[in-house]
């Protein structure tokens, strides 16, 4: 549907675009050819001028005519008749005339020979002022074009006369009709024929009496029959705007008006040159052109579709393939990754087994030896015992006996005990990983007063030891919370220091502290000491449960993991490390003032 739509698009496009171009070239080649004609009319006129120049030139050279001139003898019928019947044949010369110089005609070399008037005209006229050759077009009376020249005679350095060649240019537009196939027609301003004083001009231009005026213009037309076929509401369009402006090319039917202004010697303008041609056959050319082009776009078109629909089907099978092939792909990649999440899945499982298993045994280990230890004291009490009662019972138990039973029962118990309260102890801490908010008392209480508090509890731990610890706590806090929970969560990190941060007896600060966060919301502690430090492997793996770097020498690597599981399941906090190695650790627990959980309402 769409690609249709396209298609049709496309064809409609470039069908327009093939038209206006046609269109284009169409007028353009009018317009050039009306521009040719135009030129070849100019180009004969100005030879015509060229050739009247010379022959009234070589006249006005001869010896005879200046004489003729000089002596007023004024024979010029029998020196120029000759002359003028050959340039009347051969070169179109309608009239030759001689003037004195007062402008009075001495001679007219054609008919009527009335001699005597007084010739007004430009040509005349400037050739009188400037003494030098002039030519010019002028209109006629008639609105007959004449082509005018006229030059000086001299005699011995001043002027004597003038000769007047005068030419109508019908044949100069016949020439250029035949030339080119147009018709000519000839509009001037009813006015100005009306005003000028030119002498009667017969034309070789035909003229009408009837339908020849257009509002105040006088057509003149080279042939009669142009006046029934052009339709004559044409001639004002093309005068209109301004009477100077040309119009080239216009087509009307099967017609093209061309129109340009006609100007006379002085350069005001006379007329308007108006060439209308018959184009139909220029217009059937364009009709197969147009015709020529469409069918070739069609079939283009249809050529068009056929290969694209080709095109698309085979595109269509290979995006098929495509998607067959992805889905295939898919169907591999989602069978790996569930067996790559089984085998996860597994590892991990495995991992965990690993550790417990590991936990186990440590737990073991440990618990071993305190047991271990009380088992042999029970059983080595129990021999004591027998062989007391033994000598109870025989009445030989001596005083003697009896203080040595005392000691070592005294010290059997002395081992036994902490043995067995070590055992506890570490059965105790494997309980505290699962420790649960419900089983904890919440309480509004000052942060100061009960970390001051654990730290008594805590400072027998130092007692023989060269460390220190400072407290700073800057305001008074007081938070709706668990005390028992945060309190071990102190021990623990405070107990950390001292075990891991300093060895072998080295002097140590532990440094604690609190203050409230800028929303006064949270409060954030720190326990921070300068001891050891941990590697980056240790301190990643530091809240991890069982993490410990003491295996074996009572760590049970719960401490951390403890404290984390406190802050942000009872606490409802955060806790993170920061540690550089010999530089020492530190810990900072964010907690809200009040706890999740129901609020300590007593
Ligand atoms: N302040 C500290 N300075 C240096 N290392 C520390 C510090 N606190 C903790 N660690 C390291 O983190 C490990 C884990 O600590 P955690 O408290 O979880 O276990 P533990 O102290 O080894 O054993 P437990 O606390 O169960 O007796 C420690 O073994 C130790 O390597
Ligand atoms: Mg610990």
């Amino acid at each position: 549907m769409v690609f249709s739509c396209v298609i049709s698009a496309v064809v409609i496009a470039v069908l327009l675009l093939s038209f206006s171009s046609t269109q284009r070239i169409f007028e353009r080649n009018i317009e050039q050819d009306t521009r040719d004609i135009y030129r070849y009319f100019d180009a004969e006129i100005k030879s015509q001028s060229s050739l009247q120049s010379l022959l009234i030139n070589a006249i006005a050279m001869r010896p005879d005519i200046q004489n003729a001139f000089e002596t007023k003898t004024h024979n010029f019928a029998g020196l120029i008749d000759d002359f003028y019947l050959s340039a009347n044949q051969s070169h179109n010369i309608t009239h030759l005339y001689f003037h004195g110089l007062d402008k009075v005609v001495i001679y007219r070399a054609h008919g009527p020979t009335r001699n005597g008037d007084v010739i007004n005209r430009y040509t005349l006229a400037d050739a009188m002022r400037f003494n030098r050759t002039t030519s010019g077009l002028e209109l006629g009376k008639y609105g007959v074009f004449t082509l005018r020249t006229v030059a000086p005679v001299f005699s011995n350095g001043s002027v004597v006369g003038y000769i007047e060649a005068g030419m109508e240019i019908g044949h100069v537009i016949k020439k250029t009709q035949s030339q080119f196939d147009v018709e000519i027609i000839d509009v001037f301003q009813t006015q100005r024929l009306v005003n000028t004083t030119s002498e009667t001009i017969f034309s070789l231009t035909e003229r009408h009496s009837d339908g020849n005026q257009v509002e105040n213009y006088t057509l003149q037309y080279s042939t009669p029959a142009v006046l029934d076929s052009v339709d004559l509401s044409e001639i004002p369009y093309l005068l209109s705007h301004d009477n100077t402006d040309s119009v080239i090319g216009l087509v009307s039917g099967n017609r093209a008006f061309s129109s340009r202004p006609l100007y006379d010697y002085h350069g005001d303008f006379i007329a308007k040159q108006i060439i209308v041609r018959d184009i139909t056959e220029k217009l059937a050319t364009r009709r197969t052109d147009i015709l020529l082009i469409l069918c070739s776009i069609l079939l283009a078109a249809a050529v068009g579709f056929w290969v694209f629909n080709h095109v698309l089907l085979h595109l269509e099978a290979l995006f098929a393939a495509y998607l067959e092939k992805q889905s295939k792909q898919r169907q591999i990649i989602e069978n790996n990754m569930k067996s790559l999440q089984s085998a996860q899945e597994s590892l991990v499982q495995q991992e965990k087994l690993a550790s417990l298993g590991n936990i186990v045994a440590g737990v073991a280990h440990e618990i071993n030896t305190p047991l271990g230890i009380s088992v042999m004291m029970g059983s080595t009490m129990q021999q004591s015992v027998t062989s007391f009662i033994q000598q109870l019972k025989s009445g030989q138990l001596r005083r003697s006996d009896v203080e040595a039973f005392e000691t070592d029962t005294q010290e059997a118990f002395n081992v036994l005990l902490p043995a067995l309260d070590r055992a506890a102890g570490l059965i105790q801490s494997f309980k505290g990983v699962a420790v649960n908010q419900a089983s904890e008392n919440r309480a509004k209480f000052d942060l100061e007063e009960v970390i001051t508090s654990v730290l008594d509890t805590l400072k027998h731990t130092i007692k023989n030891k060269p460390i220190e610890y400072t407290l700073e706590i800057t305001e008074q806090i007081s938070l709706d919370s668990y005390p028992g929970p945060l309190g071990q969560v102190i021990t623990n990190l405070f107990e950390n220091s001292v075990i891991h941060g300093f060895k072998d007896d080295q002097n140590g600060l532990i440094e604690i502290s609190a203050a409230m966060t800028s929303d006064h919301n949270h409060v954030e502690i720190k326990v921070k000491d300068n001891g050891v430090g941990m590697t980056q492997e240790a301190l990643e793996k530091a809240f991890d449960p069982f993490f410990t770097t003491r295996f074996g020498q009572g760590g049970s690597g719960l401490g951390l993991n403890i404290i984390f599981n406190i802050v942000e399941r009872v606490l409802g906090g955060k806790v993170r490390a920061k540690s550089e190695l010999n530089k020492g650790s530190q810990f900072i627990i964010n907690i809200p003032l009040v706890a999740p959980g129901e609020v300590e309402h007593v």
